[in-house]
């Protein structure tokens, strides 16, 4: 087990100044050598003690990171589009995807599976509609009848025929690929210059997905493979943030959000019972930050009870959507203080600080989501310029969601060394790495990020303890309780030890 670190205390480092200054023009290199090391224990992992076959995996993960630093062009310091060939060729990224990394924590529900497969196998299933809005964009149904026509769309066709009909198909599927992520093998700054314009395309992305997955079977067959796509990236356990939207059958009927959780926890059972390796996952049940307050109070009391009628599934609640252009959390305190008023058990998972805007309202987000007892801070991103919400979330252990390519992909960050959580892991700040939205970023699991945390602003410092702390620490900030966060701990100490096992000789 790894215990948090104690900060070094100020007065031991006052006397050893004084020491280094007590009449000597060079400094002692013993004493230098003593506060690099003092130093370099007190980033994430800094204390974790390697086992001789783990130093050997450690030097070998040095010197392939040693690699990466070396090249020409530095995948952190590109946009991830470009760089994302380079990552995935490399060694290192080779490791990284074998290592049991734990759990993701901050995941959305419909950006969990890649768009290929949604176009080759969910498009290519029959009673397929789709329509073209007058915004150049696309939706979807599924339906045994022609669908009633939809608002600002153009008429129904039937994807079969309209395939069957166009001059080249790969054409028309290359297209409804491009509307349903944010990748692209063009210039992303060209095609994406600003905040507003790449939150704009991606809010775009969630609406054409999301009449092809809220079909029953098809939504089966989404949520089992994004499990498989988790798994086989190494992952045990997921934290689903769901918007829980009402599933449709073919004659047009529907079910509703009980149902949606319901189905949930059917596959998460049956994936888990069918996959030794892999926990389990929960669901934090979210919605759009768009909502008017008479909405989020509804939700909010949906909230607590799907929270009492499905305690094992059910982890909490969070807002969705670009912050900046949402209402900030302090406009639904009514809403969010409906649980603490009924004393009813309903915990919140808040994106905070998703934010480059400094001092606007929704920049008061991080201390609110704390006042509002959150579990944990979804990005943080603008933590480092809130010191009093910064050290709240350390002293409370607050873990901070860290989520790297997506902060990168929404223009909050260009070069990843510059990114504020290589601060937080130089001072082991209470975090987990995470992916936000893979299928929207081209990106799959957690090792992409994984390798922008360790490669990028882990810079020449972290090592095999970080990577192991991390992962220790997505199981630990998790809303597992403590004896469940224990059984999984021991599962993930085998498949690792398993993992070092293999990797050295
Ligand atoms: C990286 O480059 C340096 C300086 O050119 C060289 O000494 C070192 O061996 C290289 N490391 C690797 C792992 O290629
Ligand atoms: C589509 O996906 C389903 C579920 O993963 C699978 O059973 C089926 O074989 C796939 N079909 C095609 C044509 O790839
Ligand atoms: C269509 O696009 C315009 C400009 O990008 C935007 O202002 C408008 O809200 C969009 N309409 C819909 C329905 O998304
Ligand atoms: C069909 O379109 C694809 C993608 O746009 C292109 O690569 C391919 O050459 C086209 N095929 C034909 C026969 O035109
Ligand atoms: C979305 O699909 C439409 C219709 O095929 C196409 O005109 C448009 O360019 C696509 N949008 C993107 C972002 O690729
Ligand atoms: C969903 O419908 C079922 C009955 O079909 C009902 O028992 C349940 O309370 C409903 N759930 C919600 C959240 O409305
Ligand atoms: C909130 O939104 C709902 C649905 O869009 C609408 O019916 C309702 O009138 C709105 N309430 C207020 C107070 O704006
Ligand atoms: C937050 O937690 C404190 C201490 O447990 C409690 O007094 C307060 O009511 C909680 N606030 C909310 C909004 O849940
Ligand atoms: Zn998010």
């Amino acid at each position: 087990m790894v215990g948090q670190i104690q900060r070094p205390h100020v007065a031991v480092l006052a006397v050893l100044l004084c020491w280094l200054t007590g009449g000597l023009s060079i400094p002692d290199p013993r004493l230098r050598e003593t506060l690099i090391q003092l130093e370099n224990s007190m980033q994430t992992g800094g204390n974790v003690m390697l086992s001789n076959a783990e130093k050997q995996l450690d030097s070998l993960l040095l010197k392939m990171k040693e690699e990466e630093m070396n090249r020409t062009h530095f995948p952190p310091a590109m946009h991830f589009f470009k760089a994302r060939d380079l990552i995935r060729t490399s060694p290192l990224f080779k490791v990284l995807h074998r290592m049991p990394k734990g759990a993701v924590l901050h995941l959305h529900d419909f950006a969990m599976v890649d768009v290929e497969w949604l176009v080759k196998n969910v498009t290519y299933r029959p009673h397929c509609f789709i329509c073209f809005t007058d915004n150049q964009s696309i939706r979807f149904i599924f339906s045994s009848q022609w669908p009633k026509a939809r608002p600002r769309c153009s008429p129904w066709n039937l994807l079969e025929k309209l395939r069957a009909q166009s001059v080249n198909a790969t054409h028309l599927d290359n297209s409804i690929m491009n509307n349903l992520t944010l990748f692209t093998d063009k210039d992303p700054e060209t095609v994406y210059p600003s905040q507003s314009e790449i939150w704009y395309h991606f809010e775009q992305t969630f609406q054409a997905v999301l009449g092809l997955v809220t079909f029953v079977p098809v939504f089966r067959d989404y949520y089992s493979r994004g499990l498989s796509l988790m798994y086989v990236d190494s992952i045990m356990y997921l934290e689903l943030r769901a918007l829980l939207p009402e599933l449709y059958e073919l004659d047009g009927s529907s079910y509703n959000t009980s149902y949606t959780l319901k189905t949930y926890q059917e596959i998460t059972k049956q994936f888990t019972a069918e996959n030794p390796g892999f926990f389990g996952a929960r669901i934090i049940f979210t919605i759009h930050r768009g909502a008017n307050e008479s909405e989020v109070v509804q939700a909010v009391e949906k909230a607590m009870t799907l929270q009492r009628d499905f305690p094992d599934i059910m982890a909490g609640f969070d807002l969705v959507g670009r912050e900046d252009a949402g209402r900030p959390l302090w406009y639904f305190r009514d809403a969010l203080s409906l649980p603490a008023e009924k004393r009813v058990k309903l915990p919140f998972f808040f994106h905070a600080g998703e934010t480059d805007l400094e001092g606007t309202d929704v920049d008061q987000n991080l201390l609110d989501a704390l006042l509002f007892n959150t579990s944990r801070i979804g990005h943080g991103f603008a933590l480092l310029r809130h010191p009093l919400a910064k050290e709240l979330s350390r002293t409370r252990d607050v873990a901070v969601e860290v989520c790297p390519i997506s902060n990168q992909v929404m223009k909050l960050v260009k070069d990843l060394r510059n990114h504020p959580a290589a601060v937080l892991m130089s001072e082991n700040h209470p975090l987990v790495i995470s992916s936000d939205d893979p299928a929207a970023f081209g990106t799959s699991g957690l090792s992409y990020d994984f390798y922008e945390a360790f490669v990028g602003f882990g810079g020449r410092k972290s090592n095999l303890g970080t990577l192991k702390q991390l992962a220790i620490n997505s199981i630990r900030y998790s809303s597992l309780d403590p004896s469940e966060q224990e059984q999984a701990l021991v599962l993930w100490q085998k498949t690792w030890d398993k993992f070092v096992s293999e990797n050295t000789f």
